[in-house]
């Protein structure tokens, strides 16, 4: 028997709960005010045009819709260029699987390196993908913020060759991200020592916006390769269940970009042979159409100020029940989660508790709180730190 998968099998125990009051707060899911997952306005538009035509269901390329890659491209980094390759995937972790059996295939001997902590699904990913998984040091419990020096001496220990996954903003599952100069050092330790950086962006536009939030991936597109990068809309769309998402990677020349898409396509092949067709069509009609795109990015930022207010509203109402807490951490971090600090006990006192769930580690979906359930969460933690 498998165990339950840390952060989908907390859903799965939130769903069998009874209680009226049970919240979910363990997986990174985005809900509005009302507690429910928004279809976002520019997705309805794109939808019922697309709805309008009928449109057949054929196959699409083993790469994905052309008009869908073209978009990624142009939105992680700011432009197209002959020296990307970008397939559409099914989700970031499509992505992040494609790029993982590539790596094993043209480099069977490297080992991985993700961040200390990581997304729980990125060590299963790249064992599961045939590698050995290690982790460089990353967050610093005492100061809730980024062990930089720390970092750094990790990275500049390990071997050329060797597969670094970084996270481009909004840190899953810490909320800590690097400041763009600490980005620039972090490019020249990558380069200096040969490593093969993958990026996992997946919340592009939840931290300071979407250009922004690209600075990293833009940043080691222009000054390395190869550069291996996920991406996901899972969040950004709201379009969760969609499963879209690319895998790009920067090479050092069109003629490698070739023989790279030649491989990955046989990678994706052998997987799932190609990808669906509705939410990249969603995704690139509305990229594509300067109103709907200016939509979308309204309403992504009402996504992003909204998880901004929970913050706030999840500190001061701790505060105002245990005040020598201090959870104005909170504020700093950035994206969908908090690492809260909460030890594996309170997590558990929560949830038997309170019927509140969150992720082992202590990291909450603050994305999932809202106007109604905040007090009530600050209530219940309120009552296990004390
Ligand atoms: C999360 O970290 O909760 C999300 O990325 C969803 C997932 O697939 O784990």
């Amino acid at each position: 028997m498998a165990p339950a998968d840390p952060i989908l099998g907390v859903t799965e125990a939130f769903v069998a709960d009874q209680s009226p009051k049970k919240v979910n707060l363990g997986v990174g899911v985005y809900t509005d005010d009302n507690g429910k997952i928004p279809l976002l306005e520019c997705v309805r538009h794109a939808e019922s045009e697309r709805l309008k035509n009928s449109p057949a269901r054929g196959y699409l390329p083993i790469d994905g819709l052309k008009a869908y890659d073209q978009a990624v491209q142009e939105l992680v980094f700011g432009s197209q260029n002959k020296n990307i390759v970008t397939v559409q995937a099914l989700g970031g972790t499509g992505g992040l699987k494609i790029g993982a059996d590539f790596l094993k295939v043209i480099n069977p001997e490297a080992q991985v390196w993700i961040s200390d902590p990581s997304w729980e699904n990125h060590r299963q990913l790249f064992e599961q993908a045939g590698f050995k998984v290690n982790s460089y040091r990353y967050y610093d419990a005492k100061t809730h913020g980024l062990d930089f020096a720390g970092m750094k001496e990790s990275l500049n220990a390990i071997p050329a060759g060797a597969i670094v996954v970084l996270h481009s903003c909004c840190h899953n599952p810490t909320g800590v991200d690097l400041t763009n100069e600490q980005w620039t050092e972090v490019l020249e330790i990558v380069t200096s020592r040969g490593l093969v950086p993958f990026l996992d962006l997946a919340y592009q536009g939840f931290a300071d916006g979407l250009d922004a939030d690209a600075f990293a991936a833009r940043l080691f597109a222009t000054g390395t390769s190869p550069v291996f990068l996920s991406s996901s809309f899972s969040k950004s769309f709201s379009l969760y269940g969609e499963r879209v998402g690319a895998l790009s990677v920067v090479t050092s020349s069109p003629e490698e970009a070739t023989r790279v898409l030649s491989q990955v396509k046989r990678i994706v092949r052998t997987n799932y042979s190609n990808p669906p067709t509705h939410g990249s069509q969603i995704v690139a009609t509305v990229l594509a159409n300067s109103q709907l795109r200016n939509l979308w990015d309204r309403e992504l930022g009402a996504m992003r100020d909204r998880i901004k207010e929970m913050r706030k509203q999840l500190v001061e109402s701790i505060h105002s029940r245990v005040p020598d807490s201090d959870f104005g951490f909170v504020l700093k971090q950035r994206g969908m989660f908090s690492y809260s600090g909460l030890s594996k006990d309170q997590v558990r006192r929560l949830r038997e508790e309170k019927s509140i769930y969150t992720i082992d580690t202590g990291r909450i979906c603050v994305a999932a709180l809202t106007s109604k359930n905040v007090d009530y969460v600050a209530d219940a933690i309120a009552e296990v730190i004390r």
